[in-house]
């Protein structure tokens, strides 16, 4: 399928790359609002216009598909619905190394990088980012355009609400309930739940003196998030036994997302 890479900075050019490897789609371009780019290549790929220009680039080059590439959780979350609502495919980037237990679920527009592990029973929702070398354990349910960063390891059971950002290096312990929109400080060792909203760092973690979020996605997200966590029908895996490519919608929102046993019975 063609398809395009939304956002030409440093994570587009590594959703780039993990197409190019994975070989399942044809990513003919970028799109990004930067008008400097416009026309320029970045890794061989053209920057064909912005968002705005998507429906009459649909018709120009056939393009399908799109995958939003953006490191902010909420730009990204928004810019995928936009997508969504041009009738568009919103494809999975799933690098070859990734190792995703079939029992795992996707949603879309799902970055999986190089070397990223998902265990069994895993819920992963739309527009997440599993960076570089993460570990998911089993029955860990990440919400709707989180973002996991290179070498965080989550253990069992753990809840992240949506629009949370784990740093690098980041470990959470079994059972933890990472607030919506929370932020983990690189290297943070969290073993107490973290509210809504709040930054911890340190080991163990502890609120943050005076940090402000990451990322922050308050201007992005002005409307209530939905609670609905569509899990059923669960998409079969691909013939080559991979985890889907484009899963059901899958919102995992705070607050009331159900507890890790709710998955495992649906699923
Ligand atoms: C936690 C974080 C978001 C805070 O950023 P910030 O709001 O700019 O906060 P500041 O740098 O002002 O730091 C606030 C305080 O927290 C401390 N702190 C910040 N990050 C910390 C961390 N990761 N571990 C321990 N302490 C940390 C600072 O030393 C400072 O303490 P002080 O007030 O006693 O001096 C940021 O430091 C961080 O860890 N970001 C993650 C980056 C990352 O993972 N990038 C990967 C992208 S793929």
């Amino acid at each position: 399928m063609k398809c395009v890479v939304i956002g030409a900075g440093g994570h587009g050019r590594v959703v780039l790359d993990i197409l190019i490897r994975a070989g399942q789609h044809d990513p003919v371009g970028f799109l990004d609002s930067d008008p400097r780019l416009l026309g320029r290549r970045v890794d061989g790929r053209r920057i064909l216009g912005d968002l705005d220009d998507l429906s009459r680039l649909v018709a120009e080059h056939g393009i399908a598909g799109a995958v939003v590439a953006i490191g902010n959780n909420g730009v990204r979350r928004e810019f995928a619905e936009r997508i969504e609502a041009l009738g568009m495919v919103l494809i999975n980037a799933i690098h070859p190394s990734a190792n995703i237990a079939p029992s795992a679920i996707l949603g879309r527009n799902v970055v999986v990088a190089a070397g990223a592990l998902v265990c069994a029973h895993c819920a992963i929702g739309d527009s997440v980012i599993l960076n570089t070398g993460c570990i998911i354990d089993h029955e860990t349910m990440i919400g709707t355009a989180s973002h996991i960063c290179p070498g965080a390891r989550l253990a069992g059971r753990v809840t992240v609400e949506s629009g949370a950002f784990v740093g690098i290096g980041a470990t959470i312990i079994q059972n933890i309930r990472v607030g919506c929109e929370a932020t983990i400080g690189a290297g943070a060792v969290v073993i107490n739940d973290v509210d809504a909203l709040d930054t911890v760092v340190g080991v163990p973690a502890r609120p943050a003196a005076k940090a402000a979020p990451a990322i922050s996605t308050a201007s992005v997200s002005e409307r209530p998030l939905t609670a609905s966590q569509a899990l059923a029908p669960v998409p079969g895996p691909l013939p080559d036994g991979r985890a889907t490519d484009r899963g059901p919608a899958l919102h995992v929102d705070c607050p009331d997302a159900p507890a890790p046993d709710t998955v495992l019975a649906s699923s």
